[in-house]
């Protein structure tokens, strides 16, 4: 038996989660691919019914656990026993329960986990001051994706995909979630309004007119809107923020692996 139907769903605001899944999708090799991406809210498909061979769905690590956007989409998705694959992105800290929450909210949709991995993004607050997994995925990330991919498709062609049931680590109940302040990445005198935030804004919390203005109780602190600015006029300036970023670059700079569950 082949993978002929494979589907790729995902939320990623700063990207490193679908470079990861392009690259096991690409190990796959499956003759019909289908992208879902769910990162911004205003595209999201009408029709998240998966009746497809195998899909592999992914999101970033917050605060040890799967971002809220991001559960708020995937609950929509519906199945019926499909052989899933979720795949969490971290950022060389550690993630905790979020694989084990991307599981269940896979099973409570009516899949099936056959496998599941743990790989690591650049983290979204590392910036030249504070760097964080910097480049992350790189070449080696990559190279263990398609890996990880091809050795989907040999246990999917032997039969034993179907059949497998497998465990990932996380604790249940989860980790709380940190409680979200109320702030925002801002723009500083740099900014030539050319709308790119707006545009890769995932909740939707940013208007660019005759100034940028953003929402900072819709923010998410995804950092996407940072990433994107040509001009490096757009900044997180939160405080606690800039003292978590110095932590974490002081404190996981060891290069973390990724971890592959099959
Ligand atoms: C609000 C927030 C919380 C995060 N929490 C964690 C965490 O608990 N552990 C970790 O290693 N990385 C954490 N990260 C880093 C992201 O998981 C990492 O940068 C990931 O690659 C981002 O995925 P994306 O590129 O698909 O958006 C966090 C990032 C943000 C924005």
């Amino acid at each position: 038996m082949s993978c002929k139907k494979l589907k790729m769903i995902c939320f990623s605001p700063t990207r490193t989660t679908r470079r990861i899944l392009d690259a096991v999708a690409e190990g796959v090799g499956a003759g019909q691919l289908e992208v879902i991406d769910l990162t911004r809210e205003d595209q999201l498909p009408a029709d998240l019914n998966c009746d497809d061979d195998l899909v592999i769905i992914g999101a970033p690590v917050y605060s040890g656990r799967i971002p809220l956007a991001a559960v708020e989409r995937f609950k929509a998705l519906k199945s019926c026993g499909t052989p899933v694959v979720p795949v969490v992105v971290y950022g060389n800290r550690a993630y905790e329960d979020a694989l084990i929450e991307l599981s269940d909210i896979a099973t409570e949709a009516g899949f099936k986990t056959v496998a599941g991995a743990a790989f690591i993004g650049e983290h979204s607050f590392s910036t030249e001051k504070t760097p964080i997994a910097v480049s992350r995925p790189d070449e080696d990330d990559l190279v263990k994706a398609r890996e990880f991919g091809k050795s989907l498709v040999a246990k999917f062609a032997d039969g034993s995909l179907a059949t497998s049931s497998v465990e990932v680590p996380g604790n249940r109940p989860y980790k709380d979630r940190s409680p979200k302040a109320s702030a925002s990445p801002v723009s500083n005198g740099d900014c030539q309004l050319c709308g790119a935030c707006e545009r890769v804004c995932p909740t939707a919390a940013i208007s660019v007119g005759a100034m940028v203005e953003t929402d900072p109780d819709k923010c998410i602190f995804c950092c996407a809107c940072v990433k994107v600015c040509a001009f490096e006029a757009r900044k997180l300036e939160v405080p606690r923020l800039l003292e978590v970023s110095q932590w974490l670059a002081d404190n996981f700079s060891a290069r973390r692996e990724p971890e592959i569950f099959i």
